[in-house]
């Protein structure tokens, strides 16, 4: 079913695994070659974004990493996450006609429940030129009951969404051609273009918020822009009503309501 050049091949497939990305990082140190994908059917340490884990139970889901070491990578590495999550959301739409969003940075959610997550990992060894792990946890045949209780509100599948089963292979393969070709325009288009496209697709935009640091800090602002190295730019006001924008680069984002400035916009008639 693989119709790409470079990610997939090879693919090593595993029953059970600690994380896919563990096992990226040590592929890449044997010198796996670029591209190469690690899927596995299960995982007993998947791991989230900031320092979370992925429940990942077996025969349901997709789990799987991809090993980017070409150093060109490293030239648009802060767009590695958003671009990934667009390729990501246009390959599972297209399978099951649902209308789905990106929760910046890259959580694929529908109606505020989260379909699917993405975690990039990137190491430096010595003085080799390292690698790119982008690991990918999809949730597409889990029931409710799969998911750990605390999840069990926020989380969905392409199963709980569209009351059928899906064949995970298919999709993966479909996947993996979108986010070639979605790299090699990081690789030869403007940042401009990726960046309008991110933008379209970003459900963030336009809302009030609140983002959680791994600090423990916390911050309240309305999301206003993706800046040009897919920053997520954040308008907060000061005890004096004195606004700033200030760029966010990670954590973790709760969308608390529609901004005033989104619902007017989507109000619009052009
Ligand atoms: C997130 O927190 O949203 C990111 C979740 C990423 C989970 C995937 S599952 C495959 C790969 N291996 C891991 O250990 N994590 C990622």
């Amino acid at each position: 079913m693989l119709s790409t050049n470079e990610l997939g091949r090879p693919t090593l497939i595993f029953d059970e695994v600690s994380s896919t990305n563990t096992l990226g990082f040590e592929a890449a140190q044997r010198h796996t070659p670029h591209g190469t994908v690690i899927l596995a059917e299960s995982q007993t340490a998947g791991k989230g974004r900031l320092g979370r884990t992925w429940h990942s139970p077996s025969g349901k889901n997709l789990y799987v990493s991809i090993v980017l070491t070409h150093a060109t990578y490293k030239t648009h590495i802060s767009w590695i996450p958003l671009v990934t999550g667009m390729a990501l959301a246009e390959s599972l739409e297209l399978v099951s006609e649902l209308s789905l969003s990106l929760k910046w940075p890259n959580d694929i959610v529908i109606h505020d429940r989260k379909l699917a997550g993405i975690l990039c990992e990137a190491r430096q060894k010595g003085n080799t030129e390292g690698a790119i792990v982008v690991g990918i946890g999809m949730n597409i045949n889990s029931d409710n009951d799969d998911f750990p209780k605390e999840l069990r509100d926020t989380a969905t599948s392409l199963k709980l969404e569209r009351l059928q089963e899906f064949d995970r292979l298919p999709l993966l393969a479909a996947f993996l051609a979108n986010l070639e070709s979605h790299y090699t325009r990081l690789h030869s288009e403007p940042i401009e273009a990726i960046r309008s496209q991110y933008i379209a697709r970003c459900s963030t935009l336009q809302c009030a918020i609140e983002v959680h640091f791994s600090s423990g800090k916390r911050l309240e602002g309305e999301a206003v822009d993706v800046g040009m190295d897919g920053e997520l730019q954040v308008m907060s006001f000061d005890n004096q009503n004195r606004h700033t924008i200030l760029p966010i680069r990670s954590g973790d984002v709760f969308h608390i309501r529609k901004s005033l400035r989104g619902i007017y916009n989507a109000g619009t008639v052009e």
